[in-house]
């Protein structure tokens, strides 16, 4: 069982434009937008850093150094704050092991698969993770625990997906599924880049979290383009089935697809009523508005 390489690299892409939020991201990136008060990408990072993984890739671009600057220390902000008494511990989440934060540039958006590829040469050899920070996954073990707990038993490569009504999967990677080893852990036949509705092989789309042999770096080398006229990932794991073994994770939790407004707004909704501090107010307040 433990012979497996562990996960230690994630790779979160983040080199997107956020043009669906405009003006929000003209300055500040998409993913430091803030659900409640945090910036959603550190989300992904808490959820890959409880899953055991120790180093972050970034793969950026142009005007979105602030999630970098995001992870380093914020000199004249902690010095103020630590002269005024105040709590440092909010900053904690922000901080890292020095070295462990890297980032690398994809100077041209040409797709999810083209943005991996540009993190070949820090993931070399070892099997690693991807986030798409957008997918706001929340659950309890988050969702890469759950997936590394399944790659232990596994190994191969593994997605997370979930079940989505058959009219809105044109927007997603779809799978086959094929042969169910337990509940939550099927074997994956087939992958397509969002299909038309009749062509799509099931309702079960990728939602965001990837565990993959460092094989798929060599097939997006020559990989073509695909839907949408991008490189894309999803045709590049494709290639892989059948190579390797290929799984999917149903992930037990809530998912919040914070890529559009109105995902974000719901995922803003629902962390606010979880939350201690606030959870009641928030929830008074939602119920005058609906009252109006
Ligand atoms: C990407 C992937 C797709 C996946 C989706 C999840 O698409 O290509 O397979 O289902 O993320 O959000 P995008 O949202 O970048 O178009």
């Amino acid at each position: 069982m433990s012979q497996r390489k562990p996960i230690k690299k994630a790779v979160f892409p983040v080199a997107g434009l956020g043009t669906r939020f405009l003006p929000a991201t003209k300055a500040v990136p998409k993913e430091l937008l803030p659900i409640v008060d945090r910036p959603l990408i550190q989300y992904a990072v808490d959820e890959a850093r409880e899953a055991g993984i120790e180093q972050i890739i970034f793969v950026t671009g142009r005007g979105k150094t602030a999630i970098e600057d995001y992870f380093d220390l914020a000199f004249e902000l902690e010095a103020t704050m630590d002269q005024r008494g105040k709590d440092m511990g909010v900053l904690d989440p922000t901080r890292a092991t020095p070295g462990d934060i890297m980032s690398v540039r994809q100077q041209v958006p040409l797709g999810l698969g083209h943005a991996i590829w540009c993190a070949r040469s820090i993931v070399g050899d070892e099997p690693f993770a991807i986030f798409l920070p957008d997918e706001l996954m929340i659950g309890a073990p988050g969702c890469m625990k759950q997936m590394v707990d399944a790659y232990e038993e596994v190994g191969g490569n593994l997605i997370s997906v979930l079940e989505i009504p058959e009219e809105e999967v044109s927007s997603y990677g779809v799978i086959a599924p094929g042969k169910e080893v337990s509940d939550t852990l099927t074997e994956v036949t087939g992958l397509v880049e969002k299909p038309p509705v009749a062509q799509a092989p099931s309702n079960k789309i990728i939602s965001g979290r990837y565990i993959l042999q460092p094989e798929v770096m060599r097939v997006l080398e020559d990989q073509e383009k695909g839907a949408g006229g991008e490189i894309q990932l999803t045709d590049a794991m494709a290639k892989m089935i059948g190579t390797q073994p290929f799984h999917a994770v149903t992930f037990a939790g809530n998912r919040y697809d914070c890529g559009n407004k109105t995902g974000f707004v719901e995922a803003t909704l629902a962390l606010a009523l979880e939350r201690e501090d606030m959870g009641a107010e928030v929830r008074a307040i939602a119920e005058r508005l609906l009252a109006q």
